[in-house]
């Protein structure tokens, strides 16, 4: 039996979100009905809304959310009612030349749901990341639940749903950053504070944090940062240069994706370091450099989608270090909203007042 349920959606590019009754179709035999517990505000629901992702208005907005198993498809095994899971927007098919390659974290056939959700009017909604979770339940394919530790906040769990495990996964699986490497990260909001996480724990020696808000450099040294750049005031090349001993760190991640925090990146790294962009461009950016710098510096110039991670292996396993005190996760949720209040939250977000608004239940 089909339900319906509050949800936030994006009409048309920058109009103002709208709570509004969406229609949960039955699950399909491998679908599952997920309540949702939390989701968190992340900048990719402001690119679906501002139009920068593509145009499939209308968007059920949220894809950061835990929530408990409440319906499943007659052919799921994968979970079960009752059972509390992060939802992943990466759900391994197995089946691509990617997965058959022995490469899954690029699967490029991910599974979604196979029905849409709808509004009562019947037009199909288009869920972010295939998930849509700024909803009191979503449906999803078995597949994009991961299980992990019940015992987790759902506020603080859900977060590793997308920017958490994109900034993460950015340094210890994109940048394989190692013990005893130098690290600069710049633009240190949600995705960027976790990538200065994911060094530590890999057991980096310098975290250089770069951002232009000086409150946002205050919370990147609670993550772990050793130094500071305020990108406003400063020369980010020449500082990150000095302050690894003249020569660049080994990885450089970008965690704004704009055309100049991509050259500070390329040229903030030591000769045959490592660039990873992990912030997302807008279509319109272009980047113009010599090519002969592009050669002569050497090194590797990646893209991290979502870290690199594999939701089965990594949410589990990052909510286990989490409850032992080994990986902050809580300092990601600044404040818990109604879900009322997304548009509001964008607003904090756009001034950098938040590292992370969620929606709680
Ligand atoms: N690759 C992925 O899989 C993935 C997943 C999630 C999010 N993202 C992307 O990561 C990016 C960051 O997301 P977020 O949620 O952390 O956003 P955010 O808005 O919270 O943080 C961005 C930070 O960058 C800083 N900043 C902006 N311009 C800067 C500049 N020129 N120099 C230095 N700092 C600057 C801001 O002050 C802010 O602190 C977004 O583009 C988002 O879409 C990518
Ligand atoms: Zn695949
Ligand atoms: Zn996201």
């Amino acid at each position: 039996m089909s339900e319906t349920v509050r949800g936030v959606i994006a009409r048309a590019i920058g109009a103002p979100v709208e709570l509004v009754d969406v229609v949960i179709p039955d699950p399909g035999p491998h679908d599952v009905v997920v309540r949702v517990q939390a989701c968190g505000v992340c900048h990719t629901d402001l690119h679906y809304r501002e139009g920068g992702i593509n145009d499939e208005f209308p968007f059920l907005l949220g894809h950061e959310a835990a929530g408990v198993v409440e319906t499943v498809g007659a052919a799921v095994t994968h979970v079960s009612p009752g059972d509390f899971v992060v939802l992943n927007w990466r759900a391994v098919c197995g089946e691509c030349r990617a997965c058959k390659r022995g490469r899954p974290w690029y699967c490029f056939a991910s599974d979604n749901a196979s029905k849409r959700m709808t509004l009562t009017d019947g037009t199909e909604l288009s869920p972010a990341l295939g998930i849509g979770a700024f909803a009191d339940k979503t449906l999803v394919h078995e597949r994009q639940c991961t299980k992990v530790d019940p015992e987790a906040d759902p506020a603080v769990a859900g977060l590793l749903g997308c920017g958490v495990m994109a900034g993460i996964g950015a340094a210890m699986n994109t940048g394989n950053v190692s013990r005893g490497d130098t690290v600069a990260v710049i633009g240190c909001g949600g995705v960027g504070d976790a990538a200065i996480a994911g060094a530590r724990l890999a057991g980096a020696r310098t975290i250089v944090a770069i951002d232009r808000d000086p409150r946002k450099l205050t919370w990147a040294k609670e993550f772990g940062a050793t130094h500071t750049v305020d990108a406003s005031a400063e020369d980010v090349v020449a500082r990150v240069q000095e302050l690894t001993d003249g020569f660049g760190a080994d990885v450089v991640i970008d965690a704004v994706g704009r055309p100049e925090t991509w050259k500070q990146a390329f040229y903030g790294r030591d000769l045959a370091g490592t660039v990873v962009l992990v912030g997302v461009p807008t279509p319109d950016m272009t980047i113009e450099m010599p090519l002969i710098d592009l050669f002569s510096r050497g090194g590797a110039l990646k893209s991290s989608w979502y870290g690199d991670c594999l939701p089965e292996r990594d949410f589990p396993m990052l909510v286990d270090l989490y409850r032992q005190g080994r990986l902050p996760l809580d300092r990601f949720v600044t404040e818990r909203i109604a879900l009322d209040e997304v548009e509001r939250a964008f607003t904090a977000m756009h001034a950098g007042e938040v590292l992370r608004s969620v929606v709680v239940w």
